[in-house]
């Protein structure tokens, strides 16, 4: 593959990963950049459904914007070669990240940061991703986070039944409990997902691992998360509350949408870097104001009450 100029524009540098497919860096030589250039593998190449999912991937985030996604530029046939042409990221996976290095929690809570607003975008463009996993988290040499592989994602009204190719497909350490018994999809499913992943980023481990596929589906299912302060003493209180939240068995019992995580994680940071818990301040700020007004209110009200019994 290597040296092989596809569709007559992009020349193959060299093969940079993947597994369901195959990522290589390559030169785009009409506007003269590097790009990454995703193919469908070989042996899958057979599989008419496969070959759709590839190339709606490549639609449905060619027409993303966003600076915590990764960008699509372009998508063809060559031969039976299907290809699609993304900006090409300078940098490692959070997999790697996580394994390599001990992350600190600045680091951990502004990438968390970034991935919850990149998740929000493709919510609110109707997206589910369903393979939220840090081989799925690329990040730049300056720190940018950037969400990819939207590979198995669909959209929330198109029916969220999983397939048999994609249980093959999604990793099972990430996947929501209602994702691990085939249930129906909501947002929800990619935010329990992130708190699985940031979970591993605060201890180092996965909450589930010992046993095959099945075993751990269960568990997702069934068992509660080990407590992440047993493997990281130093785990602030918030960051542990949103990690509880945001993995919560049932779906309605989490957040929301993944910008309602996004704030409360800049509280986080702001608590780690002013060593304050502004969130609380805030809140008990808020309490105060809402009692004045109540009063205030319960005062004029009051006040109208005798005017009325005198006049
Ligand atoms: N835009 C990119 N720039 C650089 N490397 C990338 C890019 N996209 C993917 N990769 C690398 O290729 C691997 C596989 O890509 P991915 O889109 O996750 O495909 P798969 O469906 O095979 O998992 C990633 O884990 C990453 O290491
Ligand atoms: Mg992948």
């Amino acid at each position: 593959m290597e040296g092989k100029i596809l569709a007559g524009r992009y020349q193959i540098i060299h093969y940079v990963g993947g597994g369901m497919s195959r990522v290589y860096k390559a030169k785009d030589i009409v506007l003269d950049r590097y790009v990454a250039v995703k193919m469908m593998s070989e042996q899958l190449k057979q599989n008419q459904e496969l070959i759709y999912r590839f190339i709606r991937e490549a639609k449905l985030v060619g027409r993303f914007s966003h600076p915590n996604i990764v960008n699509v530029f372009d998508a063809g046939r060559d031969d039976d070669l299907y290809y699609m042409v993304m900006e090409y990221i300078e940098g490692v996976s959070l997999k790697d990240w996580i394994q390599k290095k001990k992350l600190s929690l600045r680091e951990i809570v502004s990438i968390g940061i970034q991935i919850c607003e990149g998740l929000d975008y493709a919510h609110k463009h109707g997206i589910i991703h369903r393979d939220i996993k840090p081989h799925n988290i690329l990040i730049t040499l300056d720190g940018h986070v950037k969400v990819s592989d939207f590979g198995i994602s669909r959209f929330v009204e198109g029916g969220t039944q999983l397939t048999e190719t994609d249980v093959v497909i999604g990793t099972v350490h990430y996947f929501s409990p209602e994702q691990a018994s085939g249930a129906k999809l909501s947002f929800t499913s990619d935010i329990y997902s992130f708190g699985i992943m940031l979970y591993e980023m605060v201890t180092g481990e996965v909450p589930f691992k010992n046993g095959n596929s099945v075993i751990i589906a269960y568990q997702h299912i069934e068992k509660p998360l080990p407590d992440p302060r047993k493997f990281n003493p130093n785990l602030p209180k918030s960051l542990y509350q949103i990690i509880d939240k945001a993995t919560q068995k049932k779906p309605g019992d989490r957040y929301s949408s993944a910008m309602d995580i996004a704030l409360e994680l800049k509280w986080t940071l702001l608590e780690i870097e002013k060593g304050q818990n502004y969130y609380q301040i805030v809140k008990s700020y808020s309490k105060k104001r809402a009692w004045t007004i109540g009063i205030g209110i319960l005062a004029i009200l009051l006040g109208l009450l005798i005017t009325l019994i005198d006049g």
